[in-house]
C-alpha cells in the first residue's frame, strides 16, 4: 500500500493486544492448536463484528481468545500487531493485556508475559518501535481476583510498566480496585484506568481520587462535567481517546459528532488511539485519518495530537523530549 504522505510519527497508548487478533491469525492459531471456531470462515467471523454496546463486543473478544494458548501464540500476536503499527507510523506502543482472560482458561500468566515479552524484546530492532506493557484487571471480576492476579505477576514486574482497568464499566466503579492500585503504586508501577467510556463522569473522579491514575483511558464522558474538565486540564491528565472504537461501540452516534475538537478546545491533553483495531476497523493512522476526514481537523491539529501522544507516554523524560 502506498500513501501520498508517510503517516505522522506517533505513540499508541490505548491498545489491547488481544484486540489486534485478526480473523486470519485467529483461524491459523485455531488450526495450530486443534480448536474449532464457531464460524465457518474468516468472512463469517468478520460479519459478526457488529456491536450494539461494549458488552456485545466483549462477548466476542473473550470468546475468540480461546485460540491463544502457547507462548508462541502470544509472540505471534504481538509480532503481527507491531508489523502493522510500523506501517501506521507508530514509534512507541504502550500495550494492554488481560491476564485474567487467559489464566481463567488455564493459560499460566508466565506464558502470556513471556510470549508477549519475546516479541516486544525484538520490537526496537525489528520494527523501530519502543514498547511498554500495561497489565489490566477485568473490572467485572472480583477485587480479590485482581489482587491474586497482581501477586501472580510479581515475578514479572520488571516487564510491566503500569496497571490498568478494563472490561464492563457500568456497575464496576474504580473504587472496587483501590487496594490493588495501592499495591501497584507501592511496587513503583504507573496507573491508568478505563473510565468515562460508558460509565459516568463520577467514575473518572474515582479513578483520579481513589486510584491515583496517571492517565485516563477513553474519558470522553468527562465533557458532561465542567468541574471535571477543569481538573483534568489543570493537572494535564492525559486522556487516551479511541474515535473508531467509540463509534463501533455506540458511545458516539457518528464520528462527525465526536467531542474530540471540543476536548482539544477545552485544553485537555487528548491523544488518538485504536483500542481493539482488529474489531473496530482501523489501526493508529486509520484513526488519525478518520478524525481528520470526519471532523475536518487541519495538519496543525493532527501534529498536536501526535505530539500529545509522546507527551502523555511513559517514556523517560529525555526520550520523550526528543519526540516533542
Ligand atoms: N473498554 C473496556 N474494556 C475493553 C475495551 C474497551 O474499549 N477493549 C477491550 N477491553
Ligand atoms: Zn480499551
Amino acid at each position: 500500500m502506498t500513501t501520498a504522505h508517510p503517516p505522522v510519527p506517533k505513540a499508541e497508548l490505548h491498545l489491547h493486544i488481544e484486540g489486534t487478533l485478526e480473523p486470519e491469525l485467529a483461524f491459523a492459531l485455531a488450526a495450530r492448536n486443534g480448536i474449532a471456531l464457531p464460524y465457518a470462515s474468516e468472512d463469517e467471523l468478520r460479519r459478526a463484528y457488529s456491536f450494539s454496546d461494549l458488552q456485545s463486543f466483549l462477548n466476542l473478544y473473550y470468546a475468540l481468545m480461546a485460540v491463544l494458548r502457547t507462548e508462541e501464540d502470544f509472540a505471534d500476536l504481538a509480532h503481527a500487531y507491531l508489523a502493522r503499527a510500523k506501517e501506521q507510523g507508530v514509534r512507541h506502543a504502550e500495550i494492554f493485556f488481560d491476564p485474567q482472560a487467559h489464566t481463567s482458561r488455564g493459560v499460566p500468566i508466565g506464558t502470556v508475559i513471556e510470549g508477549l515479552g519475546r516479541a516486544l524484546d525484538a520490537a526496537q530492532e525489528t520494527y523501530g518501535i519502543s514498547t511498554r506493557l500495561i497489565m489490566c484487571f477485568l473490572r467485572d471480576e472480583s477485587a480479590e481476583s485482581a489482587l491474586e492476579t497482581f501477586e501472580a505477576a510479581r515475578p514479572y514486574l520488571d516487564r510491566i510498566t503500569a496497571v490498568g482497568l478494563d472490561s464492563a464499566e457500568v456497575g464496576n466503579p474504580p473504587s472496587k480496585f483501590r487496594e490493588v492500585y495501592a499495591r501497584a503504586r507501592e511496587a513503583g508501577l504507573k496507573c491508568v484506568a478505563h473510565a468515562g467510556e460508558e460509565g459516568p463522569p463520577a467514575y473518572v473522579w474515582e479513578a483520579l481520587d481513589l486510584l491515583g491514575v496517571d492517565r485516563v483511558d477513553h474519558g470522553v464522558r468527562c465533557m458532561e462535567d465542567p468541574e471535571l474538565v477543569a481538573r483534568l486540564v489543570a493537572e494535564q491528565i492525559p486522556l487516551t481517546v479511541c474515535p473508531l472504537s467509540n463509534v463501533r461501540l455506540r458511545v458516539i452516534d457518528d464520528l462527525a459528532d465526536h467531542p474530540l475538537p471540543a476536548m482539544l478546545d477545552a485544553g485537555l491533553l487528548v491523544t488518538v488511539n485504536s483500542d481493539d483495531p482488529a474489531y473496530f476497523g482501523g489501526y493508529a493512522q486509520d484513526n488519525f485519518t478518520a478524525v481528520r476526514d470526519a471532523l475536518g481537523l487541519d495538519e496543525d491539529t493532527l501534529r498536536t495530537l501526535a505530539r500529545n501522544s509522546f507527551q502523555a507516554s511513559f517514556l523517560d523524560e529525555e526520550t520523550r523530549a526528543a519526540y516533542l
